[in-house]
């Protein structure tokens, strides 16, 4: 049996983690709590052992016979802090140890997952962040805040994510091999842009932005800061990214060049529409009483791909750019050929070829594919879920990272 520690820090988001401490305990999870003395202001003792069937300690000085702040970090498979608050963040990067959860940390030997929630204020602070950057580069998963309704009437960056999404990306950690993503900083694209005609009309395509998902939930997983440019995805977000989301192929364009600043690598796994129509009519366009329907005249898009790859100039950051390729073999070349072609058009590091042939991929829980390098490699990854081509493509990278 798994067994999680849960701390719970001393913020409002506090009551959330039982929900939280359910989903771990009814998926067949042992968990033990451990608060700190603030948070029992907002949520008391009684709960959290009535909840995990486990009685909770908070200082390290009750029962000291069974030195519990080494043995419960040592024993856990699994530390997950939710909310974590500024505090604790603080704490935990220095290294201070002055009751039952801090020292859990510092003797956890297995992944830790921290979830902060405070206000926008708290966690945009230089010093905040910071600890936060220290944080991730000893491997502890960082979720991002939410963004949305805090406290009181404010609204803004710094909301504990769902427990149902912190559940999910505990999980993911856990099935993570390591956090050998730990310090790094990946952008996502996802889903498919559209291109409107009028008010009403769009031009579109069938991409559902499950494998950008999948591949930003497993690089949280494996310890990185993600960011996601999602277009049009009506899926529920991964926990813990930064989340900015996009209409069109020009908005995708702009915000992806704004995210890669710094970036260490970048996956294009949306599907960006090739065209546009040449003129946005501000009115619908209405039906004629001759019957003639109109003529639209399209314009191609900018390649985003190539773009990142061309800005990325000397600087040599990201340093490892992925495309995607959507091909079907026809009487010119098999996918492969096509796809090698592409490879070298797009100048990207590796490339994610999909045969969809048969239409299989778009919206379905599976994929297969065949990496790409543009050092010549070719790896096979067999029909498996999105979720492990996201790990096989993450391993490619990471490969070229280190
Ligand atoms: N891509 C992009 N900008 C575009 C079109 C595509 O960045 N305007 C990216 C996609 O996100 C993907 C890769 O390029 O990672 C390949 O997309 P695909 O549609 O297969 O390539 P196209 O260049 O559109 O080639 P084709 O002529 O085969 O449609």
């Amino acid at each position: 049996m798994t067994e999680i520690v849960l701390g719970v820090a001393g913020g409002i988001a506090s009551y959330k983690a039982a929900e939280l401490l359910r989903l771990f305990t009814e998926s067949g999870h042992s968990v033990r709590v451990v608060p700190t003395e603030s948070s029992l202001h907002f949520v008391g003792a009684a709960t959290w052992e009535a909840l995990s069937g486990k009685p909770v300690q908070v200082g390290v000085f009750e029962h000291v016979d069974e030195v519990a702040h080494v043995r419960i970090g040592k024993s856990a498979d699994l530390v997950v802090v939710a909310p974590a608050t500024a505090n604790l963040l603080a704490k935990a990067a220095h290294g201070l140890a002055d009751d039952l959860l801090t020292t859990t940390l510092l003797t956890a030997t297995c992944p830790v997952v921290l979830a902060p929630a405070m206000h926008t204020e708290m966690w945009e602070n230089a010093a905040t962040q910071a600890n936060v950057a220290t944080l991730r580069e000893r491997g502890y998963v960082v979720l991002e805040p939410d963004v949305g309704r805090l406290t009181g009437v404010d609204t803004g960056k710094g909301r504990l994510p769902a427990p149902a999404a912190i559940f999910a990306a505990a999980l993911n950690v856990l099935q993570a091999r390591e956090q050998d993503l730990a310090g790094r900083h990946v952008v996502v694209s996802a889903g498919g842009t559209r291109e409107f005609l009028d008010p009403v009309r769009f031009l579109g395509n069938r991409s559902s932005g499950r494998q950008g998902f999948a591949l930003a939930e497993a690089a949280v997983a494996r310890g990185a800061r993600v960011t996601v440019v999602a277009a049009n995805v009506t899926l529920p977000p991964p926990a813990g990214v930064d989340l900015v989301e996009v209409v069109s192929t020009e908005d995708l364009r702009r915000q992806m060049h704004a995210a890669v600043v710094g970036a260490d690598a970048v996956v294009m796994a949306a599907a960006p529409a090739d065209f546009r129509p040449a003129a946005f009519v501000d009115a619908k366009i209405k039906k004629t009483a001759d019957g003639v329907a109109p003529d639209i005249r399209l314009v191609e898009n900018p390649d985003i791909l190539v773009e990142l790859v061309t800005a990325r100039g000397d600087a040599g950051k990201p340093a490892v750019i992925v495309g995607f390729a959507a091909e079907t073999g026809d009487e010119n070349g098999t996918v492969l050929d096509h796809a090698r072609t592409k490879l070298a058009r797009k100048g990207c590091d590796l490339l994610v070829v999909n045969d969809v042939s048969a239409g299989q991929v778009f919206g379905s829980d599976d994929n297969e594919a065949v990496l790409l390098g543009a050092d010549g490699t070719e790896t096979r990854v067999p029909l498996g879920s999105k979720t492990a081509l996201s790990h096989s493509i993450w391993d490619a990278v990471v490969h070229r990272l280190d």
